[in-house]
């Protein structure tokens, strides 16, 4: 088979290297990769959004099937370009349609979608532009903390959490009458604050069948401790100790199952990842969000920790026969550490040189922010590398992982050594 990826971070960089690993796959294209995918198959430039020239480029090289990383294409409807395109509809992308990537790119849809199938949820409202004087009120009588959250998409800022009633309602009108996120603060969710320990369940499913994959926990927090600004994601480890048995039976029953029977009682066919954001309350699963593509960096703890093909797995999803596939899962911990470059996530500077990379042998090093130049691998993003290992036990997993990341060097560089040891 002929694989593309789309995009560029350490997400699509585990998707490479694991499908490279598949006797199925003939060729593999990452559109656009980055420094690191090179090894495992050829980049194509080309943007995650520019659906003409994937579309193009997928015929040109015939293309058997699509695997989409990033929520931008799913929510701006790629899979739906191809549907709708008398070539291209016959040929697989694995990512929902832009009516199942609105578990994502609407927090008023998924509110919704949870209170009809009820799934476990932090009680909201939504208001808009018209509805913002009930929104002041509301909030009036709301306990603090409260969440105030951007309906769409907003790179990751769109939640905050206010202390003061004052702080709320100011946000409120930001959000509401100055477009503080544009478009996609024109509406806004009000949210219930949740207490407990955050974690992340993933489900691929084919639109019928389902396979939970193993559990993860990221740091999204820049400094040491979970203090400072809010990043991408500054490490991960898989699976997560507090995740037991009977928790993860109470996710499967109130929110997996529930989830994919409301997707079909919604008549949405829904092909992919869901990425469901849990808060743990003292054994009781409580969904914080959805994200319709996996997780990063715990792509990166979760992928390596599958033993089975990914390939047949993808294949699976598109034959909705996923109910063929035994996951195989490896006992081992694995655990995830990301080195940023300085200023991140504020200004960074991008262009400088990587080097110690042949230090690292106890772990594999997925490439995230990174570029070829003439040769040398030069830091391009905030997040540049995440580093992975796999050992028998949480300690030694998080010992490895973050001494091989004190193994590599760019100007700047940085990264957190207190991942996962508030697990341990
Ligand atoms: P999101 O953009 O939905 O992932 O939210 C970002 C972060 O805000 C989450 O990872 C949580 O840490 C926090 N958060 C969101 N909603 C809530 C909530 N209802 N209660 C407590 N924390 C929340
Ligand atoms: N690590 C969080 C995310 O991928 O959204």
């Amino acid at each position: 088979m002929n694989i593309l990826i789309l995009g560029s971070g350490g997400r699509e960089s585990t998707f490479a290297w694991k499908i490279a690993q598949s006797p199925l796959c003939e060729n593999l294209y990452i559109a656009p990769g980055n420094a690191g995918t090179g090894a495992y198959g050829k980049n194509i430039p080309l943007k995650v959004t520019d659906f003409e020239g994937i579309g193009n480029f997928v015929l040109q090289n015939k293309i058997n099937l699509v695997l989409v990383g990033p929520e931008e294409p799913l929510v701006k409807g790629i899979h739906d370009y191809f549907l709708n395109h008398d070539e291209l509809k016959t040929i697989p992308v694995i990512g929902p349609q832009k009516d199942g990537a609105q578990l994502e790119g609407s927090k008023d849809f998924s509110k919704s979608f949870m209170e009809k199938y009820n799934i476990p949820t932090a009680a909201s409202m939504t208001f808009t532009l018209e509805t913002l004087a009930e929104g002041l009120t509301y909030l009036k009588h709301h306990p603090l903390p409260v969440v105030l959250k951007a309906d769409g998409l907003a790179a990751g800022k769109g939640v905050l959490i206010c202390q003061t009633l004052e702080d709320a309602q100011t946000e409120l009108k930001l959000m509401l009458a100055e477009s503080k996120f544009g478009e996609a603060s024109s509406k806004v969710v009000i949210e219930e604050f949740l207490t407990g320990i955050e974690l992340s369940v993933f489900v691929l499913t084919d639109g019928k069948n389902y396979l939970i994959l193993p559990s993860a926990k990221d740091y999204k927090r820049i400094g040491e401790g979970d203090t400072g600004l809010n990043t991408g994601g500054m490490g991960s480890v898989s699976p997560v100790p507090f995740a037991d048995e009977a928790f993860l039976k109470k996710v499967e029953n109130q929110v997996v199952i529930p989830t994919i029977k409301g997707l079909q009682k919604e008549k949405i066919n829904y092909k992919g990842f869901i990425f469901i954001g849990l808060m743990n309350t003292d054994g009781t699963p409580n969904v914080i969000e959805y994200n319709c593509r996996m997780g990063d960096p715990e792509t990166e703890s979760v992928i390596p920790r599958i033993e089975n093909d990914f390939v047949e797995m993808l294949e699976a999803v598109a034959l909705g026969k996923l109910k063929d596939i035994k996951l195989q899962i490896s006992a081992k911990t694995a655990a995830t550490i990301v080195v940023v470059s300085s200023g991140y996530p504020g200004e960074y500077i991008k262009g400088k040189t990587i080097t110690g990379l042949e230090n690292i042998k106890e772990s594999i090093v997925f490439h995230a922010g990174t570029e070829l130049e003439n040769g040398l691998v030069k830091t391009n993003g905030g997040r540049v590398l995440a580093i992975t290992t796999l050992q028998d036990d949480l300690f030694k997993a998080l010992q490895q992982a973050t001494a091989d990341a004190g193994r590599v060097y760019f100007d700047g560089a940085n990264f957190r050594k207190d991942i996962g040891f508030d697990l341990l």
